[in-house]
C-alpha cells in the first residue's frame, strides 16, 4: 500500500423526503440569492422542481434558474451559467439532477470567481483557487459527483470532454433520496450502473500490491450493483434496490476512499470521453462498449488481478484452468452482464464507425501516455476503440 491522505469535506444526507429540507440546508450554509441548476426537464415531470422552489422561496430565498443543462454538459451553457451568477450576486449554487447538472454547477461555482476562461480549468492552463459554495439533490445513482470534486464538461465547438479535479468544488451537501430516482428511464438505470462498476474497475485493476481491504470494498461494490440493478429494472420503484445502487454509486467515486493508497488507472474513462465528445452518447453506454475490451487488452499486465476478479466476483471455479483462462472467463461475465442488463456491446450500435478513430486516440494522449495498469500510447488506444467497433 502507498502513503496516502484522505479527506472529504462533503456532508452526506441520505433517506427519503430530505430533498424536503432543502431551505433549511440553503440556510445553513449562508445562501441568499441562490441559481438553482437543472436539466432539460425531468424535475419538472416529477414535481421535485414546484416543491424544491416553494421550500425555497418559504425560506426567503432568491432564486435565479439555469435550466436545460445538456446530458454530457456543454461549455456554452456552463457559460451563460457564470454570466447570471455574476448578474445578480449569487452565492450558492443549488444542482438538482444527475451527474451532468452537477458538474456543470461546479464548472459554474469555479468559473464566477474566475476572470478567465473557465475552459482553462478543463486545458490545465489554469488551477482552482476559489469557488462558489454547492449544494446537491441528487436524481440519478451514477457518477459520484455527489460526492466529489471532479467536473466533466463538453467543447462541442471543439468536439473535447475534459475533467477537472479540485477540492473547491466538492458539494457543501448532498441530498440523496433514493426515491427520487424511481423515475430514472431504463437506459439511465443501466447506463449508470455500468458507470458505477467502471468506476470501481480503474481503481481496483491496480499494480499496487498489499491492499487486501481495498479490494474486498471494490468487490463489494461490484456486487451489490450486480445484485440490486436486475432488481430495479424489474421494478423501478424498489426501494431497497434504489437505495443500495445510490449509495454504491457515491461510495464509488468520492475521492478515491475504496482505494487510498492504490494507484488508479482512469483509461478507459479517458478514451469513453473522446468518443461521447464526438457523438455524444451517454457516458456509461460507451464505458460498456469499452471496458470489456480495455480488459482484454491489458489483462496479462497483472494477470493474479483479473482471475481474483473473475473468482471473487463472478465465482469462475478455477478448477482444472489456467490463470489465463479465468481470466478470460471473469472478462466475458463482464461483457454478458452489460447485454444481460441491456447494455450496447459495440460502437457500431450507436452508428460509429472508424472513420474518427484516429482522431479519438490522438486525443485520448494529448498530454502523453494515460492509464497506469499498461501505460497506453496512441496505437494502444487506437487498438481498444478498433477492438470495440
Ligand atoms: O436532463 P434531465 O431532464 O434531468 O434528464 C436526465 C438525463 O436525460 C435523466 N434523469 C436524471 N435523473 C432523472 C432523470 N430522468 C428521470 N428521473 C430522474 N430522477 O437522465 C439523463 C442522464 O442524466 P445525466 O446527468 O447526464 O447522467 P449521469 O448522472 O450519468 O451523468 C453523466 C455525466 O457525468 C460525467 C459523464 O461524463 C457525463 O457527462 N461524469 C462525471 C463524473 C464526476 N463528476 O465525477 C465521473 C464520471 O466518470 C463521468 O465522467
Ligand atoms: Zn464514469
Amino acid at each position: 500500500m502507498n502513503a496516502f491522505q484522505f479527506v472529504n469535506p462533503t456532508r452526506i444526507v441520505f433517506g427519503e423526503g430530505e430533498a424536503d429540507k432543502i431551505g433549511q440546508f440553503i440556510a445553513e450554509y449562508g445562501g441568499r440569492t441562490i441559481l438553482l441548476v437543472y436539466g432539460s426537464g425531468s424535475i419538472k415531470k416529477t414535481g421535485l422542481y414546484d416543491r424544491t422552489l416553494k421550500h425555497l422561496q418559504d425560506a426567503g430565498v432568491t432564486v435565479h434558474e439555469l435550466p436545460n443543462i445538456e446530458p454530457n454538459p456543454r461549455l456554452t451553457t456552463v457559460k451563460k451559467g457564470i454570466e447570471t451568477c455574476r448578474a445578480n450576486g449569487v452565492d450558492f449554487i443549488l444542482a438538482v439532477g444527475g451527474g451532468s447538472v452537477i458538474d456543470g454547477a461546479k464548472a459554474i461555482a469555479a468559473g464566477v470567481p474566475y476572470e478567465g476562461d473557465v475552459w482553462d480549468f478543463f486545458t490545465n492552463k489554469a488551477t482552482i483557487k476559489e469557488a462558489l459554495p454547492i449544494g446537491t439533490i441528487l436524481t440519478l445513482a451514477a457518477t459520484g459527483s455527489e460526492m466529489n470534486g471532479s467536473s466533466v464538461v463538453t467543447n462541442w465547438e471543439e468536439n473535447l470532454k475534459r475533467a477537472f479535479g479540485s477540492s473547491y468544488t466538492y458539494p457543501k451537501f448532498s441530498i440523496l433520496d433514493p426515491t427520487l430516482t424511481y423515475t430514472v428511464p431504463r437506459n439511465h438505470t443501466v447506463y449508470g450502473s455500468v458507470d458505477i462498476m467502471s468506476h470501481v474497475f480503474e481503481q481496483y485493476f491496480s499494480l499496487t500490491k498489499n491492499t487486501p481491504l481495498q479490494e474486498r470494498l471494490c468487490e463489494s461494490i461490484l456486487q451489490t450493483v450486480i445484485e440490486n440493478v436486475g432488481i430495479a429494472l424489474e421494478n423501478p420503484s424498489d426501494a431497497a434496490a434504489r437505495a443500495n445502487l445510490m449509495w454504491c454509486g457515491t461510495m464509488a467515486l468520492n475521492g478515491g476512499l475504496i482505494s487510498v493508497g492504490m494507484q488508479n488507472d482512469w483509461a478507459s474513462h479517458g478514451i469513453e470521453h473522446e468518443v461521447s465528445a464526438i457523438y455524444d452518447i451517454p457516458h456509461g453506454a460507451g464505458l460498456a462498449v469499452i471496458f470489456p475490451n480495455w480488459m482484454k487488452y491489458v489483462h496479462e499486465e497483472r494477470i493474479d488481478r483479473f482471475v481474483q476478479y473473475a473468482v471473487r466476483v463472478w465465482g469462475v471455479d478455477p478448477e482444472g484452468k489456467s490463470d489465463k483462462e479465468v481470466a478470460l472467463a471473469g472478462i466475458q461475465a463482464t461483457r454478458d452482464f452489460f447485454s444481460r442488463i441491456g447494455a450496447e456491446s459495440r460502437l457500431a450500435d450507436f452508428g460509429i464507425g472508424g472513420e474518427k478513430l484516429d482522431r479519438m486516440a490522438e486525443e485520448a494522449v494529448r498530454y502523453g501516455a494515460i492509464g497506469s495498469f499498461k501505460r497506453l500510447e496512441k496505437q494502444d488506444v487506437y487498438a481498444i476503440l478498433e477492438m470495440s467497433l
